[in-house]
């Protein structure tokens, strides 16, 4: 790691119990996240142009907290490990990994829906063919999905662009996340059924939920008072509400 931004604790006298270490997932949630972090303080005054892709160092420190900038697929892992106590990730991400880590709040944005989609003019065939063949970036999901059905199933791990596969022949369907819907339409899909619905969650290590659970508490309860105001009014709100339930991540899908 290079280039940090600051240092992370000292001349604020914060005890380390205080400082909460957040991963944020780079691509379509980066920008929400970081942008909570700094709205429930977690950011502090960090610097405002915190741009990883012009800032290559991948860790920023500030007086009240440290940001982690990780892959989406990984934040759970940095979770359930404790590098991080706490982690911003899509459902889709756990209800693919199924990770032991608490997930605690919806946060409401970064929302998507997972769907299987076939090429236009094959909706009223599928499921076709003996085995299905399904190319996908969750793998679990597809399988579990299938498995329920009881279709037999190849499943087709793919790390991203999986819209091209049915194009070309590798696979006869996908299951992927569509937002507006338009990948699906300019590679000449249709959507046959709804997997699951997902948004970005708010999820803490289990140990730091006992040895931060002052810093954890606040977090919460900030965030969930964020929710709560228009966005131009959602600065600088101090917590107060009770921990909800911890919920050990298993979101189910359909
Ligand atoms: C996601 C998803 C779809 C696309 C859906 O891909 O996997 O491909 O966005 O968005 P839309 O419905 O608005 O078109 P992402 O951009 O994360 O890249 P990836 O395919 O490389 O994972």
């Amino acid at each position: 790691m290079r280039g940090e931004l600051r240092k992370a604790t000292g001349s604020g006298g914060q005890a380390a119990a205080d400082i909460l270490t957040v991963a944020v997932p780079t691509g379509r949630l980066f920008a929400e996240s970081v942008s909570l972090l700094r709205r429930v303080g977690v950011l502090g005054a960090a610097p405002e142009a915190f741009d990883p892709p012009q800032e290559r160092s991948l860790v920023l420190l500030a007086a009240t907290g440290r940001i982690l900038v990780v892959k989406p697929a990984d934040i759970p892992v940095y979770v359930e490990h404790g590098a991080a106590d706490a982690g911003i990730v899509g459902r889709d991400v756990l209800l693919e990994q199924g990770r032991d880590v608490y997930e605690l709040v919806d946060l409401g944005f970064g929302s998507c829906r997972g769907v299987v989609a076939v090429r236009q003019g094959e909706e009223d065939a599928w499921p076709r063919g003996r085995t299905v063949r399904v190319a996908t970036k969750y793998p679990r999901i597809a399988a579990r999905y299938c498995e329920r059905r009881g279709w037999p199933a190849e499943i087709i791990a793919l790390n991203g662009a999986v819209e091209l596969a049915p194009r070309v022949g590798l696979a006869d369907a996908i299951l992927d996340v569509v937002v507006t819907g338009r990948t699906l339409r300019d590679n000449l899909l249709v959507e046959v059924a709804e997997v699951f619905r997902s948004t970005a969650r708010l999820v803490v290590n289990r140990a730091s939920l006992r040895t931060k659970e002052a810093a954890v508490r606040r977090l919460i309860a900030t965030v969930e008072g964020l929710k709560e105001l228009p966005a131009d009014e959602a600065s600088g709100v101090a917590g107060g509400k009770p921990l909800p339930p911890a919920v050990r991540s298993e979101s189910r899908d359909g």
